[in-house]
């Protein structure tokens, strides 16, 4: 048994069956279950068992006795020392089937069985429109993303997740900052490719203002390298510095002005799946629609195509953005309410005047909403979630208030990462009494 390992140095034999939660292979034998960083299944591996995790044991490769057919050559040469990416090593339709099989295994462990789980949507990488850079300023600087397992920087030569565009202006980025000392020894750098250019926001990672003379240079850069919009961040909330245009995206057929720091889906195409696959689950009888968790619209403006829509959003900002859209339909915008979703959800009385409702909450999920909803008798929900555990949990309580799973879809817009992105499509079967 695993716990009966924990002396022992001994090697063993195994083969990796599945990708785990955290993107590392899963083996299970006679020793018990373990995670092995960069296996990829299908590979047989003698592996040295490490510390407890979970209902198992860390596990590190020492030898590949056969490899998996599935196995490939990474794209990146940072692969394995970066801490972003850890599936680089596994084939593409490997990885599709894996993220499928996850979110099965996840919702199973809400008693969620015989779910049609549709095939994985992948999109394509070099596609990620915002990226966080870390900086470190210290002695040996380093510009690019923290090492694995590390709060350390790795310095950043190559990135095949990342858009072009980004990584092109990374350089330019590395060389202002070693300038900058209000920065401090450490600082987060955000980088968002929107569609009127490059939005820059600056977090040192103490609290402190740049000076005027560093005001100067950050303006001058901005201007330099045709900045939308240069920000800095030191905890009181972003600060424009140089706002040279109105950082704009389109969603559906209205065009938004995102405040700084405001959430946006990682990759245009994976926003895209996403709001098609909403647009398509709400038919054109579900006139009075919610969009909730709604940010600053990218599903809102979508759905406002067939019907009304009202979006509720814990930020102000955000609702402010999906409020000053321009839309060419005279008469016709989204209606959107700053609500704490968490602490006041709506009630199933409030919900009941929507023929369907959409749900794509933060990573926590959105259980007291949820329950709410499963109250309700709204015909048609949709949740959208970036998190399989805390999808599934709350679609447990939609399914026991007498709801039904009619599709989940995973779409890995998280390129080469364990992370993926759903859509379950709901509809009212029976109203609990
Ligand atoms: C995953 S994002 C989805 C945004 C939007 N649907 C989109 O695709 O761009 C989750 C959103 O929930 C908002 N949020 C987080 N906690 C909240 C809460 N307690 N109440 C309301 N909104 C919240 C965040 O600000 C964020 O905009």
């Amino acid at each position: 048994m695993v716990n009966s390992l924990s002396n022992i140095r001994r090697n063993f034999t195994v083969s990796v069956e599945s990708i785990g939660a955290q993107g590392d292979g899963v083996a299970n034998g006679p020793e018990g279950r373990f995670y092995i960083p960069f296996g990829a299944p299908g590979d047989q591996l003698s592996i040295t068992p490490g510390k407890r995790r979970g209902d198992g044991r860390e596990a590190a490769i020492s030898t590949v006795i056969a490899t998996s057919p599935d196995r490939i050559i990474p794209a990146c040469r940072h692969f394995e020392t970066c801490g972003g990416c850890t599936l680089q090593h596994v084939a593409a339709a490997r990885i599709a089937a894996e993220k499928k099989a996850m979110l099965i295994r996840s919702l199973a462990r809400r008693g969620l069985n015989d779910i049609p789980v549709a095939e994985t949507v992948t999109v394509a990488p070099e596609t990620r429109r915002r990226v966080r850079f870390a900086a470190h300023n210290g002695q040996a600087p380093a510009f690019g993303f923290r090492r694995r397992n590390s709060r350390f920087v790795m310095d950043l030569t190559e990135c095949p997740v990342t858009r072009p565009s980004i990584l092109a202006f990374a350089p330019a980025l590395r060389a202002l900052i070693a300038n900058l000392p209000a920065l401090g020894v450490s600082a987060e750098i955000s980088v968002t490719d929107s569609e009127s250019g490059l939005d820059v926001l600056m977090a040192p990672s103490k609290q402190s203002e740049p000076s005027f003379a560093e005001r100067e240079a950050l303006a001058d850069f901005a201007t330099r390298y045709d900045l939308a919009r240069l920000s800095w961040d030191d905890g009181h909330g972003p600060e424009p510095i140089a706002a040279r245009r109105e950082v704009t995206m389109q969603f559906g057929a209205a065009t938004i002005a995102l405040p700084p720091g405001a959430f946006l889906q990682p990759t245009a195409e994976g926003e895209a799946a996403i709001a098609g696959l909403v647009v398509s689950a709400i038919d054109d009888a579900a006139r009075s629609r919610a969009d909730l968790f709604s940010g600053c619209g990218a599903l809102s403006f979508p759905l406002l195509a067939g019907g009304t829509v009202h979006a509720f959003e814990g930020d102000s900002g955000m609702v402010d953005a999906a409020r000053r859209a321009i839309y060419p339909t005279a008469g016709r915008t989204v209606t959107a309410d700053v609500r704490d979703l968490a602490r006041d959800p709506l009630t199933a009385t409030e919900l009941n005047r929507f023929d369907a409702v959409v749900f794509d909450p933060p990573r926590a999920g959105a259980a007291p909403q949820t329950r709410e909803l499963a109250d309700s008798t709204v015909p048609t929900i949709v949740a959208v979630s970036c998190n399989p555990a805390t999808l599934s949990r709350d679609l447990r309580i939609l399914v026991d208030g007498g709801y039904r799973i009619e599709s989940a879809t995973p779409i890995d817009q998280f390129a080469w990462s364990p992370h993926i992105e759903v859509v379950v499509v709901l509809r009212r079967s029976f109203n609990r009494t």
